[in-house]
């Protein structure tokens, strides 16, 4: 048997333990040797459920003492990109919860980081991983769809505040609201899935009007009253691309709906496709007659599992399916996203060297 990748977490929060700590505690050739947050009680409490030894409150004493070959990094936000460069300078490979980081100029940095390191770093975006995600691209990448000239997009909850006033809402540490915490995970899928065509102009608008009101909590998420709130809780928007096809998108952590939805419908010259709430259908033509076709993906059968990916792409040199660089082009895109809809008008693509936003 080949030798055990030594696994350490960063930031032991909700999405890590759901998320990361019970899949790479799935994977044979993984050993959890170390957890660290800077909340030293939650770290003893994760650390004794998953009988962990090594607990730190400081990441770069972990990396520096564990010999680790792999580390999660599911912290706030803004901690992404200092995490990050030090686990790759430091010898470590990196799975790095989405957004990358803050803004472009920041996720530049850490490709800079990832290549001088020679390591690997992929970005948590579990909608790419799931069945209809990885189905759907096989089916557009084999021309079933043929050109796509259209997509909509949207993740819409009417209470899903991720806890009001806690570092999700401060600009400072979450790097905006909706748009970069739901947005980089469904506008993402939508340009993935189109192969991440070259954008054009971006044009959009945010909005706050929920900051103020107790009611809009997602469940479970309790928040904190007298915390900051300075981030918008619904975006939407439209990016047009080069090719000239366009992509409409809509976000709201909170809105006055009936039910939540997530939706994806893509829009090609020999057929469409949709995920509406995670249920993947196909629309085409057969025989001069128009079809409907559901796949049968079964839900025991996982086409594409994530944290297996990574460890082939250390283990075997699997090419990555969300590497550092797509986070560059997700994060150039957000940051024009939100200079438009600060300035009430389009942004260009055009000048590739100039990142406009600047987090203050
Ligand atoms: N992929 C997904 O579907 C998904 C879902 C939820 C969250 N996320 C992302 O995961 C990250 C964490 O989100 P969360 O919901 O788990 O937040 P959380 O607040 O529940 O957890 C963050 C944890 O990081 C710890 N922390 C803060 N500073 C630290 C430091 N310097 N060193 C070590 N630990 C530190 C906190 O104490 C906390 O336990 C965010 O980037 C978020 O966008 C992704």
């Amino acid at each position: 048997m080949t030798k055990k990748l030594r696994y350490g977490l960063i930031g032991a929060g909700s999405n890590a333990e759901k998320k990361h700590l019970s899949n790479y505690l799935s994977l044979p050739n993984i050993e959890l040797v170390s957890i660290c947050d800077v909340n030293q009680e939650h770290a003893n409490k994760i650390a004794k459920k998953y009988h962990v030894k090594n607990i730190y409150t400081s990441y770069s004493d972990m990396i520096d003492k564990e010999n680790l070959d792999i580390v999660s990094i599911c912290t706030p936000n803004s901690l992404h990109t200092p995490i990050a460069i030090y686990a790759l300078l430091h010898g470590v490979h990196v799975h790095c919860e989405k957004p990358l980081a803050l803004n472009a100029i920041e996720a530049q940095k850490i490709v800079d980081a990832k290549n001088k390191s020679g390591k690997q770093l992929m970005i948590g975006l579990n909608n790419r991983f799931t069945n209809e995600a990885v189905f759907l691209k096989r089916l557009i990448d084999a021309g079933y769809l043929g050109e796509i000239y259209k997509a909509k997009t949207g993740w819409i909850r009417r209470s899903g505040i991720p806890g009001r006033g806690t570092w999700f809402t401060n600009k400072e540490v979450a790097g905006g609201g909706v748009m970069i915490d739901l947005g980089v995970h469904f506008l993402d899928l939508a340009l993935y899935l189109m192969g991440l065509p070259e954008p054009k102009y971006v044009t959009g608008a945010t909005y706050q009007n929920f900051h103020q009101t107790a009611t809009r909590n997602r469940n479970g998420y309790s928040g904190n009253p007298a915390g900051v709130f300075n981030v918008e809780d619904s975006a939407a928007g439209l990016l047009s691309l080069q090719s000239g096809a366009i992509v409409h998108f809509e976000f709201a952590w909170a809105s006055n709906i009936e039910n939540d939805q997530t939706y994806l419908e893509i829009l090609g010259t020999n057929g469409g496709a949709s995920i509406i709430n995670g249920e993947l259908k196909v629309f085409s033509e057969l025989l001069d007659t128009t079809v409907d076709i559901t796949p049968i993906l079964n839900p025991n059968i996982k086409l594409k599992n994530e944290f297996e990916h990574f460890v082939n792409s250390i283990v075997f040199a699997e090419e990555l399916s969300a590497p550092a660089e797509h986070g560059v082009y997700m994060m150039d895109i957000i940051d024009r996203f939100y200079v438009s809809a600060s300035m009430g008008e389009p942004v260009f693509f055009k000048n590739k060297e100039k990142r406009v936003r600047i987090i203050n």
